[in-house]
């Protein structure tokens, strides 16, 4: 049995703990997700870690160095999921290096950093629309007046963090202190189509792209069906679907540029009511920030238009940013190096369009990321999602050479 079918018989495992019977979705906190922890943490009570569980629940597994006062290389990702998404994204970063450690430990070997592995409990956001939620805390950096956030049930963060047994009183008490962190190192799953088209099982991150997520709400009028002229009507779902294609329009003008609406709720909704009111999720994302702020002003901007030329109210909040994030080059050279002692040739070097918790530790620590190629095209955040045993197997063998030639490199200082 090779490492690679191993982690992959993990995976599917994992995926079982689902919020639902039908599709793999594991939102914060769900009984299926406290499932998924218990399991990530007996995994790495048998790879020789001890265990511990955090302030908002993730499990952050220790292997110790030779020396008792070395240095920490963090690694790991997240373990909860999108709605109906695919069952390798964030549980790969766990799983690859947790079979790294079962091997280093089968040898008896200690490193001269001590390794930690975080299976954060929250990076999607998808109960609370809390994006990175446990990677912010663990650098200190938590919102708390993210507490009050309700989910679609109207729990509250704070309530159902309680009901799980978690304390948000005590969510400080998550933050490591970035002085004992030598890095930071996610393995990801690339879920895009490079690696594949390409031919590569693994890739190097260069930089991850910036992030932006707003909730907006478009305030018509409810009205009869049958009885309202069309030219009196102030409906928001037709102004809603103007911006949704005003938002694709301006964000197909950049090629590094990319625009969402993932989700489009009517208020109150009646097939035989104009719809009175809409919420829906807008989210922005670009390689920088000038294209990126440039993007959100001009969105905004159109949206503005169609709301007075409609007569509608736009409202909007903004859920989520984050600025676009470098790799380390070290770290960049250090993955290089092990993935072309294990699979040969050059490493291709790429950008993450998608957001990662490496982004928030790169706030206090260098952070670099190793890509695992995605089959079925690239696709990811879809139940289709894939990866073959021969790549989760080169990549649990490329991240334990770069952990075995891993030097405590003096991170720069941070502003
Ligand atoms: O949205 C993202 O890029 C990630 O899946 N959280
Ligand atoms: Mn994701
Ligand atoms: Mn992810």
């Amino acid at each position: 049995m090779s490492i690679g079918t191993d982690i992959l018989e993990r995976v599917a495992e994992l995926g079982r703990h689902s919020d639902s019977p039908d599709h793999y979705t594991r939102v914060y906190l769900s009984a299926a997700h406290r499932a998924a922890a218990r399991r990530i943490a007996a995994w790495m009570e048998e790879a020789g870690m001890r265990v511990r569980v955090d302030p908002v629940g993730s499990v952050i597994g220790r292997y110790d160095a030779a020396a008792p006062d070395a240095k920490t290389l963090l690694m790991g990702s997240h373990f909860d999921s999108v709605r109906n998404g695919g069952k390798y994204d964030g549980v790969l970063g766990i799983l690859v290096p947790i079979a790294c450690v079962t091997e280093l430990r089968r040898r008896g070997e200690r490193l001269p950093v001590a390794i930690e592995i975080a299976a954060f409990a929250d990076e999607e956001g998808a109960r609370f629309s809390t994006s990175f939620l446990a990677s912010r805390a663990l650098i200190g950096r938590f919102d708390r007046g993210a507490l009050e956030r309700r989910d679609a049930d109207g729990v509250s963060l704070a309530e159902a963090m309680r009901s799980a047994g978690l304390d948000p009183a005590r969510i400080e008490a998550a933050r490591v202190d970035p002085e004992s962190l030598a890095a930071y190192v996610e393995v990801h799953i690339e879920q895009g189509p490079v690696l594949l088209d390409a031919g590569h099982a693994l890739g190097v991150v260069t930089s991850i792209a910036a992030g932006l997520r707003h909730t907006v709400r478009v305030k018509g009028e409810a009205g009869h069906a049958g009885t309202v002229p069309m030219p009196r009507r102030r409906d928001a779902l037709a102004a809603a679907a103007e911006m949704v294609l005003a938002i694709e329009k301006r964000c197909s003008a950049t090629p590094s540029l990319v625009g969402t609406v993932g989700i489009l709720r009517v208020k109150d909704g009646s097939s035989n009511v104009i719809p009175g009111e809409v919420e829906l999720t807008v989210d922005i994302r670009a390689a920088d920030g000038k294209t990126h702020l440039a993007a959100q002003e001009d969105v905004f901007a159109a949206c503005e238009a169609i709301a007075k030329r409609r007569g509608v109210a736009l409202e909007h909040t903004k859920t989520h940013e984050v600025k676009a994030v470098p790799c380390s080059p070290r770290l960049q050279d250090a993955i290089a190096r092990a993935i072309e002692r294990t699979v040969g040739g050059r490493a291709l070097r790429l950008p993450s369009g998608a957001g990662h918790d490496a982004m928030v530790l790169a706030e206090v620590t260098d952070v670099g990321m190793m890509f695992v190629r995605c089959g079925a095209g690239g696709v990811s955040h879809n139940p289709a999602e894939t990866v073959t045993p021969e790549d989760a197997d080169a990549a649990a063998k490329a991240l334990l050479g770069f952990l075995r030639d891993f030097e405590i490199g003096s991170p720069p200082a941070r502003g």
